[in-house]
């Protein structure tokens, strides 16, 4: 363990320097080509078995021999914002940039990988390296869906990853269970009937129902759900309405759900379909649709705990941080729902970087954050290899 501490020590400017030219040039998802090129060289040049263009842009490679098989993964792309932070090497892309850490999470795959290489390992390491963990395609895949598709699970025991997090540089988060949501779109339709605004008893208003409707859903987590059962419901859109004087005859709302999956969505889902209930009593008509997001991210006990045990050695007990449940969603879902896996989060804040936002413009993360997250990755990697054998 001491050996890998030293060597991610040894390993801090050259992944500085790595995160910050794939920071400079982010790609969208799907479209990582000089990202996937730059991290296929790289694995070569540790004399990886490399294979590229999995998934479109996705990049796998294996290090060590024989059996067993343990993952690690990483995703590349970037978002749709035009970055606006002034340091050195911010994106040279217009309306492109890496808001949420994927160029964090890549570089300490990578260094990972430069650390094991150099390690006799007993079995070997696939490094799954994935292309659009933002967005689905035209086909509603994500980065993930497309690997899996390719079959880069077969023969692995387990798989890990990191995600950045608002912890303190230098610590990591451990989650055990559910770690991530499960999240969905929802649409909902109130249709009534339009009149004249001067005479709205000979209508049926969807905006005063669509009020109703949407004060019934905001119940459903406060009176409906027990408080252990961890939920979201959030209406973020709300359409409807044509002319000041015409009493509307349809809105839409629009929303995002977020639960721990299975019976827990399920229920979620039932909650809001009865909530529909208060606008058909007041004579509307009600539909929902929900179109599937992510599956929740399920951390599983036993590979949480070498995650745990590595990063005790590596960082200090206190340095490992218990975390809970967290709302947002990450398709790594699709990885844990095949074999057992876990995600940890990465802390990257610091007096520098006090308070980042995930997804904003501004967003930055404190570099120090890179060798801590190849170490832990090596480690544990290293760790549930033994435990394979
Ligand atoms: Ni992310």
């Amino acid at each position: 363990m001491d050996g890998i501490k030293h060597e991610a020590e040894n390993l801090r400017e050259t992944l500085i320097k790595l995160r910050r030219e794939i920071h400079a040039e982010p790609e969208y998802g799907f479209c990582e080509y000089k990202t996937a090129k730059l991290v296929a060289e790289t694995l070569k040049n540790l004399k990886a078995k490399v294979t590229e263009g999995v998934a479109k842009t996705g990049v796998v490679a294996e290090i060590g021999e024989g059996g067993p098989v343990v993952a690690i993964r990483a995703d590349m792309d970037a978002l749709p914002i035009q970055e606006e932070t002034d340091l050195p090497f911010a994106s040279r892309v217009q309306k492109m940039m890496h808001a949420c850490g994927h160029d964090a999470h890549t570089t300490c795959a990578l260094g990972a990988a430069m650390i094991l290489a150099r390690r006799n390992l007993k079995g070997r390491v696939r490094f799954l390296f994935q292309p659009s963990e933002e967005q689905k395609d035209a086909e509603g895949k994500s980065g993930a869906m497309r690997m899996l598709e390719e079959n880069v699970l077969e023969g692995v025991s387990s798989i890990i990853a990191l995600h950045t997090k608002p912890l303190p540089v230098g610590s990591i988060g451990v989650t055990t269970g559910a770690a991530l949501a499960a999240n969905d779109t929802i649409k909902i339709t109130i249709r009534g009937r339009a009149s004249h605004g001067a005479h709205p008893e000979e209508g049926i208003d969807a905006i005063a129902t669509s009020v109703q409707v949407i004060s019934a859903i905001q119940q459903i987590v406060s009176r409906r759900l027990p408080a252990v059962s961890p939920a979201v419901i959030s209406i973020t859109t709300i359409n409807g309405g044509i002319k000041e004087n015409v009493i509307a005859e349809q809105v839409e709302l629009g929303g995002t759900i977020r639960s721990t999956g299975g019976a827990a969505r399920q229920k979620l889902i039932a909650e809001i379909e009865r909530s529909l209930d208060v606008g058909r009593v007041l004579g509307a008509t009600c539909e929902l649709e929900i179109f599937e997001g992510y599956p929740v991210t399920m951390n599983d006990s036993a590979v949480t705990e070498v995650i745990r045990a590595s990063a005790r050695e590596l960082l200090g007990a206190e340095k490992v941080i218990e975390t809970l449940f967290d709302p947002w969603a990450e398709d790594f879902g699709y990885l844990t729902a095949q074999i057992p896996g876990a995600m940890f989060w990465l802390g990257v804040t610091s007096e520098r970087v006090p308070n980042p936002v995930w997804h904003s413009s501004k967003f930055d993360l404190d570099e120090d954050a890179l060798a801590v997250g190849a170490s832990v990755l090596a480690a544990t990697a290293e760790r549930l290899l033994k435990k394979y054998l």
